[in-house]
């Protein structure tokens, strides 16, 4: 694995300031005292939404929507592998599953994929606003819109599944989703960074409009570990953009930009898998990672909910999560692009703010 040394250094350097600011709680406060006045507190947001959301019929038939449509797509995906008449790693009779399916849980720590899990499918159809966190350096404007971007990627299959709440009106958002993350060895697409894919790469990288049910899927292999990082998706929700013919799109806002995680237990299992296995970048663990605490709230989990589609973890992933944002906020200047993707091979943005790559917009506590 080559990093480019100018950009690893520049990376840790970046990350040293995190660390210096965060052994300074005295300037950190200050600064965030700084950004009070237009920044609204994600526990004020959440008790009030959670209060107005919770309650009414139509948030409570979508709940019930949620869990019904995930079990079809886990259906569908096990179909689709031949995986129907196997038995899948929770080795649940269908009776059960019905009945886990209803019920509702956290799954974050409890998802053990050499242990059955109890429930499946879980939804709150959620109210919680999901606090915004550091774009990275690698974000790539104007991809392609597709729903399977693994490409010739190799890796464990996931299926994700996106949904997207709009926290003013506790109904499902109309907007763009982005995502993207880095291979099985831990290199991303599209950028010209150096021992990265290189510009005219597009593989793990695409976008989808949300459905009637705020929801969106990607086909993509579960990410790899990139240098100081816990293994993470990225993504980033635009509002008001335009859809171009060509398959792309173009203009409107970013309103929300975060990180998925991984329960350590299923990243452990994965990485200990060929190719995986084969990346020479260590090992940052989840909670070791720098970014994980901008990531989750009291009310808020990052970590992607997950299901072992047949008896092995080759067999592939069905990963799903549920977010609430707010689609009026504007954070267009924490959501920096590295290069704007086009037919033939992308092109750096000559404008890239490098400064604000590790800083998360103020939706915190
Ligand atoms: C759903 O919400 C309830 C009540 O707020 C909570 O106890 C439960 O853990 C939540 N489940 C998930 C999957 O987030
Ligand atoms: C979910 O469970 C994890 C692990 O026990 C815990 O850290 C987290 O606070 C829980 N989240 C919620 C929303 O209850
Ligand atoms: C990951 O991407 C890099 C750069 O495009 C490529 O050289 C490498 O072969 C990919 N990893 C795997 C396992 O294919
Ligand atoms: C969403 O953001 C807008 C613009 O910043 C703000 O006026 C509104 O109060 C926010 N909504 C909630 C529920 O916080
Ligand atoms: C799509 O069209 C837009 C507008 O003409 C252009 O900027 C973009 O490069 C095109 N993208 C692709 C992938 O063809
Ligand atoms: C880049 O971001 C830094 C950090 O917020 C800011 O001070 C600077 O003005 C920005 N540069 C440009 C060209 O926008």
């Amino acid at each position: 694995m080559k990093l480019n040394p100018t950009f690893a250094a520049t990376l840790a350097a970046t990350l040293s300031l995190v660390f210096a600011a965060s052994a300074h709680p005295g300037e950190a406060l200050s600064k965030r005292q700084q950004e009070a006045h237009n920044a609204r507190s994600v526990a004020a947001v959440n008790a009030r939404a959670l209060e107005v959301c919770q309650q009414r019929p139509e948030v409570k038939a979508r709940k019930q929507r949620d869990i019904a449509r995930r079990q079809a797509t886990f259906d569908q995906l096990r179909q689709k592998r031949s995986l129907q008449n196997d038995a899948f790693f929770h080795r649940r009779s269908d009776a059960d599953f019905q009945q886990w399916a209803a019920s509702n849980h956290n799954f974050t720590g409890e998802v053990d994929v050499t242990v059955s899990s109890k429930d499946l499918f879980p939804s709150n159809a959620s109210c919680v606003l999901a606090p915004d966190n550091a774009n990275g350096p690698y974000f790539v404007s104007q991809e392609l819109i597709r729903q399977e971007i693994d490409e010739e990627e190799v890796g464990i299959p996931m299926h994700l599944e996106l949904q997207f709440i709009d926290i003013n009106t506790c109904e499902p958002a109309d907007v763009l989703i982005d995502v993207w993350s880095c291979n099985s060895t831990g290199q991303y697409s599209g950028i010209s960074a150096g021992g990265q894919g290189g510009l005219d790469t597009t593989y793990l990288r695409g976008v989808q409009l949300t459905d009637d049910e705020g929801v969106v899927n990607f086909d993509t292999p579960f990410p790899g570990l990139y240098e100081g990082r816990a293994t993470h998706q990225h993504i980033i929700v635009h509002v008001g953009s335009e859809i171009l013919d060509n398959g792309t799109y173009t203009g409107g806002v970013v309103a929300h930009l975060s990180q998925l995680f991984f329960d350590q237990k299923l990243r452990d299992a994965v990485e200990s898998l060929a190719p995986y296995n084969t990346n020479e970048i260590p090992v940052t663990s989840n909670v070791e990672d720098l970014f994980g605490g901008y990531a989750s709230t009291a009310e808020y989990d990052p970590f992607m909910n997950y299901v072992v589609l047949g008896n092995s973890l080759e067999s592939g992933l069905f990963a799903w999560t549920e977010l609430a944002l707010n689609t009026s906020s504007n954070w267009d200047f924490y959501a920096p692009y590295a290069s704007t993707w086009a037919a033939g091979g992308g092109s750096d943005n000559p404008a890239f703010n490098f400064s604000v790559v590790t800083m998360p917009p103020p939706t915190h506590d």
